[in-house]
């Protein structure tokens, strides 16, 4: 039932990845039995702490980040006994060899590698793993998103952590790809033989794919004022969507069918470059504002964010895909920081019928399939339904599907899904080393683009809806995105 025992070690073990989601995510699975009795962890950081007080700060956290009614003290202990830190300064190469010591010559265990630091670390981490001795054929190593900042610099890191772990072994996490809904997406195209014989240009007229955060850039602002929101979202988790959505069926559900078919959507990308980086991407960032009468700083007075900066708190693009299946139908992207709404959802909006048959309806809107993944889970599908009474008004209602009504059960945290699957050696779900380097192909020319011509972002208040251009680059192609305003 559960495999091998495994050594997870997590590079990163006192940072804010690690407290929110990992080792919550490591909790939930101890205590619903899904790891080995035998697997330990073993996290890794600059900050001095013996077990006892790294293990009373994990506590702290997990007890925070856990649902009250899934937290107990006997979980806990059992999952506390599991748990152990040790001060490592990354960087230096000899102190890898205290790690070996520590892990010791087990063999048969699998072993984890959890990177989760910066991307500059991946390499010179990869290959002091491998001068300590610690990569074997069970070992595997997890890399944390961004890969890199651009082509070049995804392909050099690739290229050194492809000299000591085969690809089969190095797992990209997108943590989009852990999320229940996202999953969920895969199931109603291919699981269902109602939807895909419409998935395609004949009857879909768009496809919109937004996740909008509420949250400013919080403590982060040094990483992501150089990273902005193409690299820190867009040329991942919503590419990411985007493939799910557009690729075809794989043949099988297994991770070198899965990804040969993203590989096929993110290479059908058109370029975006020229004039069309005006046309058709649209950055923002955002300046003060206010929510729900709350006073919501600009991004350039967030911590550590240079005053002067440029960086793109907002994207929004239309992305097109020049394959059979998709040729004319645009794919809106947009993703932005401190906006009025949390919302992650994917609409596909289907064309209107093609001939009006009940008079005074003279606008006939298409049907709408809109998968929600945050904040809450559903799915649902918007029909034309006569309304109540004399004539044949038509009125648009909603099938709803709401999963944790669907599912009295508790719905896994992204992280729990995926890092199980580390676990077992199953890549499904991971990006594979070409994926990355395509959605990079493309998002490089935009970038550059951006940085030649069209330097500064437009300015949106926070705690709104993101820059007016994002608004009339949908208006142009006679679209309008779906929001509750
Ligand atoms: C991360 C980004 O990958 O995803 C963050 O670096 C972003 O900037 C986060 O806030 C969003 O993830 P989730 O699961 O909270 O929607």
């Amino acid at each position: 039932r559960y495999g091998k025992a495994c050594d997870i070690v997590v590079f990163g073990g006192t940072g804010d990845l690690a407290m929110r989601k990992l080792l919550p995510a490591l909790f939930y699975l101890h205590r619903d039995r899904h790891l080995h009795p035998d697997t330990r962890i073993l996290s890794l950081a600059r900050a001095r702490h013996d077990g006892d007080s790294y293990r009373k700060l994990v506590h702290r956290h997990v007890s925070q980040h856990v649902a009250k009614a899934d937290f107990n003290e006997q979980a806990w202990s059992g999952f506390a006994d599991r748990l152990d830190y040790m001060t490592l300064d990354i960087s230096q190469r000899v102190e890898f060899a205290r790690l070996a010591r520590h892990l010791g010559d087990r063999p048969g265990r699998v072993r984890v590698f959890y990177l989760a630091t910066l991307p500059d670390l991946f390499a010179p981490t990869a290959l002091h793993l491998e001068s300590a001795g610690l990569v074997n054929d069970e070992a595997r190593i997890v890399l944390e998103k961004p890969l890199g900042d651009s082509l070049k610099t995804a392909n050099d890191i690739n290229d050194r952590i492809g000299r000591v772990f085969d690809e089969s072994r190095v797992f990209r996490i997108d943590h989009f790809l852990g999320k229940e809904a996202v999953q969920n997406l895969l199931a109603l195209r291919f699981g269902n033989a109602l939807f895909e014989p419409l998935w395609r240009n004949g009857h879909i007229d768009h496809v919109q794919i937004s996740v909008l955060e509420t949250v400013g850039v919080e403590n982060r602002g040094a990483y992501y004022d150089h990273a902005g929101a193409m690299r820190d979202m867009l040329q991942n988790h919503l590419l990411q969507l985007l493939c799910l959505v557009a690729m075809e069926a794989p043949v099988h559900f297994e991770p070198e069918a899965v990804r040969n078919e993203k590989l096929k959507i993110l290479e059908a990308l058109r370029p975006i470059t020229g004039m069309d980086v005006q046309d058709q991407t649209v950055r923002g960032q955002y300046s003060k504002g206010k929510r729900a009468g709350e006073a919501l700083p600009a991004y350039y007075f967030e911590k550590s964010v240079d005053h002067d900066s440029n960086t793109e708190t907002y994207v929004a693009l239309k992305a097109e895909i020049d394959n059979w299946r998709w040729a004319g139908v645009p794919f809106y992207l947009r993703t932005g920081k401190s906006l009025a709404q949390r919302k992650s959802e994917i609409i596909v909006q289907f064309k209107s019928v093609p001939h009006r048959l009940f008079p005074g309806n003279d606008t006939p809107v298409g049907n709408r399939l809109v998968i929600r993944l945050q904040p809450d889970e559903s799915i649902s599908l918007s029909l034309m339904a006569k309304s109540p009474g004399r004539g044949m008004a038509l009125q648009e209602v909603d099938l709803d599907l709401h999963f944790d009504e669907a599912f009295k059960r508790r719905r896994w945290d992204a992280y729990e899904r995926l890092l199980l699957d580390v676990i077992q050696g199953d890549a499904t779900l991971f990006m594979r080393r070409d994926e990355i380097e395509a959605a990079w192909r493309w998002v490089d020319p935009i970038i550059r683009g951006w940085r030649e011509v069209y330097r500064s972002p437009k300015r949106y208040a926070a705690g709104g809806w993101g820059p007016e251009a994002a608004d009339s680059l949908l208006e142009r192609n006679g679209h309008v995105w779906f929001d509750e305003r």
